[in-house]
């Protein structure tokens, strides 16, 4: 099947988790998509995924292909960059979901805590900037009527709620030493620093009419904080993680223009509210 006429999608990190389930949720739908899937390492990675994706939607008029690209990477970047450019010319929606929660990799000690808040602030914040710097050109070059950027930011990102107290998984450190460097920290604090970059984005493309969300998606029941390295996956439902589909089906809407209403001025969305700063 080919692309054109087709609604342009870009997803970092959609070989699983969120990202994979948004592309899922995308080809069920009745418009016609052409999802990137972006994945790290091994293209294999990607086209295992795309094989699942048309399994899932076998007759969906949308399409779907893997993309190597590691947002740490200059040269990974810019190569999936000349790809598209020189293939499409444009992208339609840049999804920046590709992120990463070292803690289990640091707490097994497989990692350093340097190593373990670098890495993370890597992918999280200076690989996610790098990455849209690079592809806003072609969002520029979209000719839908609105392009989006979307940026995954955290319910633990907010600085509101966690100074009120309330923010999820607020507790209080029992006194004395030692104060371990809490579980999430660095995770945290780089979902912070991106709500920035989002808002940073959203002023720079005001005038380019591209719509810039930032997105909140929930506490979702993926691979994220797992140990790459082991391949151990946790379930993270005892957490109260819920069902990643909740959380992609409120991604497909902001693709599909649901939430056009609510993306100037820049703010955190949750599905059904906004997400104190
Ligand atoms: N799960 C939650 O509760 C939750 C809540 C709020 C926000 N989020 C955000 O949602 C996004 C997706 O996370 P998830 O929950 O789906 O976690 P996940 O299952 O761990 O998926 C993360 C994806 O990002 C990819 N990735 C990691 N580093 C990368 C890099 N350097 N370059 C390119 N891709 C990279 C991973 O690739 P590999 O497979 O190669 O590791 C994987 O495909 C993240 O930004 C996360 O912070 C998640």
């Amino acid at each position: 099947m080919g692309t054109a006429g087709k609604t342009l999608v870009f997803i970092t990190g959609a070989n699983t988790g969120l990202g994979f389930e948004v592309a899922k949720v995308l080809l069920s739908r009745p418009d016609s998509y052409h999802i990137l899937i972006g994945c790290r390492g091994a293209i294999s990675r990607g086209k295992g995924a795309v094989a699942r994706l048309i399994e899932s939607s076998p007759r969906s008029t949308s399409t779907a292909e893997p993309i190597s690209v590691d947002i740490t990477d200059d040269i990974s970047i810019t190569t999936a960059f000349e790809y598209v450019r020189e293939k499409w010319g444009y992208v339609d929606i840049l999804v920046n979901n590709a992120g990463i929660a070292l803690d289990t990799a640091v707490t097994a000690g497989r990692i350093t805590l340097r190593e373990g808040w670098n890495e993370t602030y890597n992918v999280n914040v200076t690989g996610t900037h790098l990455f849209t710097t690079t592809f806003a050109p072609l969002l520029l070059a979209s000719r839908a009527p609105i392009p989006r950027l979307m940026f995954i930011t955290s319910g633990l990102s907010s600085l509101a709620e966690h100074a009120d107290g309330v923010s999820s998984r607020y507790t209080l450190a029992p006194p004395g030493l030692p104060k371990p460097d809490t579980l999430w920290f660095p995770y945290r604090v780089s979902k912070t620093a991106m709500n920035m970059l989002a808002t940073e984005w959203g002023r720079v493309l005001r005038n380019d009419k591209v719509a810039v969300f930032n997105i909140s998606p929930g506490f979702l029941n993926t691979g994220l904080g797992d140990d790459r390295m082991t391949g151990e996956s946790r379930d993270k439902s005892v957490m109260g993680a819920i069902d990643p589909l909740i959380g992609a089906t409120f991604c497909a809407d902001v693709i599909a223009g649901q939430r056009d209403e609510q993306s100037w001025p820049v703010k955190v969305l949750r599905k059904d509210a906004i997400q104190p700063w």
